[in-house]
């Protein structure tokens, strides 16, 4: 298993290219089977998961033709419409599929996705929302078993936001007959680049940002070409290891109106950020003052964020209270972060952070894609050495980190 060495203590300089957004990337992807046309999507990250997912697609029958950061899927027939467990259990994402596959054939099988280290994460707002469209569901060997006829709009009411929940059924809804309206939906960017390219293959989407979302369904829908939205929680996470490590560094190409929640709590704890359209710059210094936080949904704070931020406010003077609502069990990384010298209590939903002066360099071990972050944005601004462990997780949605960073002057590596 692989583990990455960092030799902390450098503040780095430098630009950096963000790369296309994972969670933008999979819905667009999965739209290709709303269609027998072909589509293409740019700007993809070259990621774990998106090569997991063209698996999962290709084992569906679709055509996939990589060139250069871009793929072009084509769907003409879908012999199976089953998502298998070993695609589902590596990747949630997969679940994805459910909605435009039983749209498209009335008929899907995908396999039930297990709970995960950040959160129990059921599935039951989409399984709610795709039987007011008519599909009747049923749990069988822990897959899904989804059979409709012609999907009919209706009103969803979701008992809370939720990201794919709210793709799914977008995607779902466009092959519907009449109108759909999904209330309590998503608003984040991926939602809208996802809302984008169904608009362009000839669904009525509008509302899409605001809490209630109109999918007007058509009974085939054309292909279509998207350029994925610059990642926010990559552009986020090197934002704060400029800051963190006391570096003065540009990210390239992010959307600053995408990152408004981080960059306004950046601001608060005293650092200078300055954005000059698809340059944002950022340049550390202590002290760091505490600001307290709370991850919501788009446009809150995002919980992807939450463990960088964490380490940001482990280096800061004072006290700052963290409330993750987004999901029950996402503060592993503190335990972690606390065997490099930092003073963090988690209570319930709440982690309390009282600042120290340094970090120092440890073995520590990832429990998931955010969390591995954190802990190399920790091992960046600590003394000495860090180790750290499973780093699999990251390569799941940070593309070439150690080499973006090594260009930033860190000492990291990679060994097997
Ligand atoms: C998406 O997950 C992202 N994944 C996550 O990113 C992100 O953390 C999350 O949204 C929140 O922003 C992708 O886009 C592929 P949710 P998703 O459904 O859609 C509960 C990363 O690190 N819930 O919005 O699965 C759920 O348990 C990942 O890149 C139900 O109870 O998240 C959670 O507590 C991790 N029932 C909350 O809602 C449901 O049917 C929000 O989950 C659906 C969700």
């Amino acid at each position: 298993m692989d583990r990455i060495i960092i030799q902390g203590g450098i503040p780095l300089k430098g630009e950096v290219p963000i790369s296309g957004a994972k969670n933008a990337a999979l819905p667009l992807m999965a739209a290709c089977l709303l269609t027998e046309e072909p589509c293409r999507v740019e700007n993809l990250p070259v990621l774990q998961d998106v090569e997991s997912f063209l698996g999962l697609l290709k084992g569906l029958g679709v055509s996939v033709t990589s060139n250069n950061g871009s793929v072009e899927l084509q769907a003409s027939e879908l012999p199976g419409g089953r998502a298998p467990y070993d695609f589902v259990r590596k990747m949630r994402a997969s679940v994805m599929v459910l909605g435009a596959l039983v749209a498209r054939l009335g008929k899907a099988e995908v396999s039930l996705p297990g709970g995960c280290a950040i959160g129990g994460r059921p599935i039951d707002q989409h399984l709610k929302g795709l039987a007011a469209l008519g599909v009747d569901i049923r749990l069988k060997d822990g897959y899904i078993l989804a059979r409709a006829g012609r999907l009919k709009g209706a009103e969803i009411f979701l008992d809370l936001v939720t990201v794919t929940g709210t793709k799914n059924l977008m995607m779902a809804a466009s092959l519907a007959e009449g109108r759909t309206r999904i209330h309590n939906a998503a608003g984040e960017p991926e939602v809208v680049q996802l809302a984008e390219a169904l608009r362009s293959m000839g669904a009525g989407v509008s509302g899409v940002g605001t809490d209630t979302v109109e999918v007007v369904g058509t009974p085939r829908l054309g292909g279509f070409q998207a350029r994925t939205i610059p990642d926010r929680i990559e552009a986020g996470s090197y934002l704060l290891a400029g800051a963190l490590t006391g570096g003065e560094i540009s990210i390239l190409g992010a959307c600053p109106e995408h990152l408004g929640a981080l960059t306004d709590k950046m601001s608060s704890s005293g650092l200078e950020l300055e954005d000059d359209g698809d340059r944002i710059r950022v340049t550390g210094f202590r002290p760091i003052r505490a600001v307290d936080f709370q991850t919501a949904p788009f446009p809150g704070f995002a919980t992807d964020l939450q463990a960088q931020m964490m380490v940001l406010l482990s280096l800061a003077e004072g006290t700052s209270v963290i409330t993750e609502t987004i999901f029950e069990n996402r503060f592993l990384h503190a335990a972690e972060l606390r065997r490099m010298g930092a003073d963090i209590q988690v209570e319930g939903s709440r982690a309390v952070v009282r600042g120290v002066d340094r970090l120092l360099g440890a073995e520590v071990m990832a429990t998931d894609l955010r969390a591995s972050a954190s802990l190399i944005l920790a091992g960046l601004a600590a003394e000495g050495k860090t180790v750290v462990n499973r780093v699999y997780h990251i390569d799941r949605g940070y593309e070439r980190i150690e080499e973006k960073l090594s260009a930033l002057g860190a000492r990291i590596e990679r060994v097997s």
